[in-house]
């Protein structure tokens, strides 16, 4: 196998030491560079291009950004791992935004950082299997229509696309139902009717082209079939796989369902890596919302392919949240905050919310929302609650 090349930016002796101890377990890691200072070395890294960059951005994060950029504008294939002694979600969504693929906060944790370069080295050397191993599939459901299931669907999906740059596609599966395209005002060319019929051997650049590339974003729209009888001849088989095909382009596939548990949902919620279940606070929505999670017991998914979102939260509502968590025996994932006069705004006009009001609470949350999905912020969270001062955990090691 061929090696991965990594170049490490590291002011402090210790760390720098910890990560060459820790990055010497994955045998297949060459070191080919190592610097104090990143602005130092930009000279140096775009001469000897290595695959991987771990830099930390501690010290003057915007200047760091703005080198990132530079870096990535010449050398578009590097991976760039950040590290940083403080962080909230906002200085990540700038990480992000300046094309940094994962963050890591100090002090480094061996196996979050091990996982980091694995998934590098897979979408790297191992090409072929990039997209199948990456691709997150996550569908928004809920069993009761007027939820908020579209809106979520279409903001999430969108903010994703902002933040990792990476490619994300949004698909209506409310066959012939479907708000998506009211929603975002557009007129695409082509549905999930046509893509069934050609997708054998459907590569990335027919992908790219089917689906409709929304404002020059990341996020490729697709549509429902808008015929009743279009819609009915599709298979569950063909839908499964439809998500398996976009798989090889997307790394993420947000899907907006309907609101029944037919076999074309069921297929779907079977193909998804993460459901998103919608609720309201109030007491018909969290019986809807038990019903669900039995059913998706009854189906064989794990606890965790579930989480709960809270659509339309208000604090001083009657209802607890407390009480919520403890109907559902789980845990409220997120909450959108209710904001009728934004959301309306926004579908009435066909725009995202970001683009009605880029700073209100709701768009705020959908941002969030996606940082939260988005791969680097799920090994974070578990990262927060250790504590350690890596100095005494060299002095144990070595
Ligand atoms: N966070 C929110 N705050 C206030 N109103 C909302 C919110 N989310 C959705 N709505 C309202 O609920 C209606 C239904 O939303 P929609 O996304 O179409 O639900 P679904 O797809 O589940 O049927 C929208 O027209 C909007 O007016
Ligand atoms: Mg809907």
């Amino acid at each position: 196998m061929e090696n991965l090349s990594i170049f490490l930016i590291e002011k402090e002796p210790n760390t720098m030491q910890l990560l060459k101890m820790y990055l010497k377990e994955l045998d297949y890691v060459e070191i080919i560079g190592e610097s104090e200072d990143l602005n130092n070395s930009i000279a140096q890294v775009l001469k000897i291009l290595p695959d991987v960059i771990i830099t930390d951005i501690s010290e003057n994060p915007d200047k760091n950004y703005e080198i990132i950029e530079s870096i990535i504008d010449k050398h578009p294939t590097v991976k760039i791992i950040a590290t940083a002694n403080e962080y909230s979600t906002d200085t990540i969504i700038r990480a992000m935004r300046a094309g940094i693929r994962e963050f890591l906060p100090k002090p480094l944790i061996k196996d979050n950082l091990l996982k980091s370069i694995d998934k590098f080295k897979t979408q790297i050397l191992d090409k072929t299997k990039e997209n199948e191993t990456n691709s997150k599939v996550i569908t928004v459901f809920s069993n009761k229509g007027g939820v908020g299931k579209t809106s979520i669907a279409v903001n999430l999906a969108l903010e994703l696309a902002n933040i990792t740059k990476e490619k994300v596609a949004l698909v209506d599966l409310n066959m012939h139902l479907g708000d998506i395209t009211t929603f975002l005002d557009i007129t695409p060319s082509f549905n999930i009717s046509y893509l069934i019929k050609k997708i054998e051997g459907a590569n990335e650049d027919f992908m790219l082209s089917t689906l409709e590339q929304y404002n020059n974003t990341e996020m490729y729209v697709l549509a429902d079939p808008p015929y009743r009888e279009e819609a009915k001849k599709i298979l569950p088989n063909e839908i499964k796989k439809m998500i398996n095909a976009l798989r090889t382009t997307f790394s993420y596939i947000i899907i907006d369902t309907n609101s029944t548990f037919d076999e074309i949902t069921v297929t779907t919620l079977d193909n998804t890596d993460l459901i998103l279940l919608v609720s309201a606070i109030n007491v018909p929505a969290i019986r809807n919302c038990q019903r669900c999670l039995d059913a998706f017991d009854r189906l064989g998914y794990e606890e965790e392919k579930t989480k709960i979102v809270v659509n339309r939260y208000m604090e001083n509502d009657d209802i607890k949240l407390e009480d919520v968590e403890k109907a559902l025996d789980k845990e409220i994932y997120w909450k959108i905050p209710n904001n009728y006069y934004t959301i309306t705004s926004a579908i009435s006009k066909g725009k995202p919310v970001s683009v009605i009001n880029n700073d209100s609470n709701i768009a705020k949350s959908y941002r969030e929302l996606a940082t939260n999905i988005s791969d680097n912020i799920y090994r974070q969270s578990a990262i927060k609650i250790i504590n350690r001062n890596p100095l005494a955990v060299l002095e144990n090691l070595i």
